[in-house]
């Protein structure tokens, strides 16, 4: 299995902070936000990494992260040349780098310390499909995907920031996906916001019931706001504190 991270967009909902830098290189805690997903990927022993961000601040990812050796993982680059394309059209720029194989995607700002080596394992049993991470989270899961599922985990729908959720359970930044995915994304057309969909994508799986749900126990999105990257930043300092990141 390979991983994706992607590291790109405009981040306007974090200016000031983002008018000269990428929000995954601001900090939470005492690491640049983009830390917390590459070691997320090598506690997964995820090895081969390619990092998506957009052009303006890509050598600045090169510099800071170099080849990758720091965290056990080696490391690619690619650029997103429209930073509003929407994170299924980031992912279609590891089609190559995949070269068959499954993949595990992790959004650039998504921090959560749960087992993904063993959602790994369980993945790769699985002969076909994807998996997404879900959190419950009940007032706020409007904001977000929102999944619903049956009692063993198969996912039935994912709307995506509905004004009326089926159930109390977010769709996190967390994916996995099996060799299919590219042939889906080229299949999609953008959303009313103008993206390419993760959500549209997902549900093609769920179509073909292939995709299933686990639920982890707490993750924070740092990069969706200013309170949000405050409150990653307390979350962060409490959870390294208690020896839990
Ligand atoms: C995206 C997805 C959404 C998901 C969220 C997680 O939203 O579209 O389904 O819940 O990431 O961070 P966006 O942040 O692009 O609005």
């Amino acid at each position: 299995m390979k991983g994706v991270i992607l590291a790109g967009g405009l981040a306007t909902r974090l200016r000031p902070l983002t008018w000269v830098t990428n929000k995954h290189l601001l900090p939470v805690y005492n690491k640049p936000m983009i830390y917390y997903p590459l070691e997320a990927m090598a506690r997964a022993e995820v090895k081969e990494v390619l990092l998506t961000s957009s052009s303006d601040h890509s050598g600045d990812f090169e510099t800071l992260l170099k080849s990758g050796e720091e965290f056990g993982l080696q490391l690619f680059y690619a650029v997103q040349e429209n930073p509003k394309g929407g994170i299924a059209e980031a992912i279609m720029l590891a089609e190559e780098f995949a070269q068959g194989e499954r993949i595990v995607v992790i959004l650039g700002d998504n921090i959560f310390n749960f087992d993904l080596r063993s959602a790994r394992e369980k993945f790769e049993k699985r002969g076909e499909g994807a998996m997404v991470f879900g959190v419950r989270m009940p007032t706020e899961s409007k904001q977000y995907g929102v999944i619903e599922i049956d009692s063993s985990g198969k996912v039935i729908s994912i709307e995506e920031k509905p004004e009326k959720p089926k159930s109390d359970i977010a769709q996190t930044g967390i994916y996995m996906y099996d060799e299919t995915v590219f042939d889906k994304i080229k299949n999609l057309s953008p959303s009313a916001r103008g993206e390419i969909e993760v959500t549209d994508l997902n549900n093609i799986f769920v179509k073909e019931g292939t995709a299933i749900c686990e639920l982890i126990d707490w993750w924070i999105d740092a990069g969706t706001s200013h309170d949000e990257l405050l409150r990653a930043n307390n979350l962060v300092y409490e959870k390294v504190k208690a020896g839990e990141l």
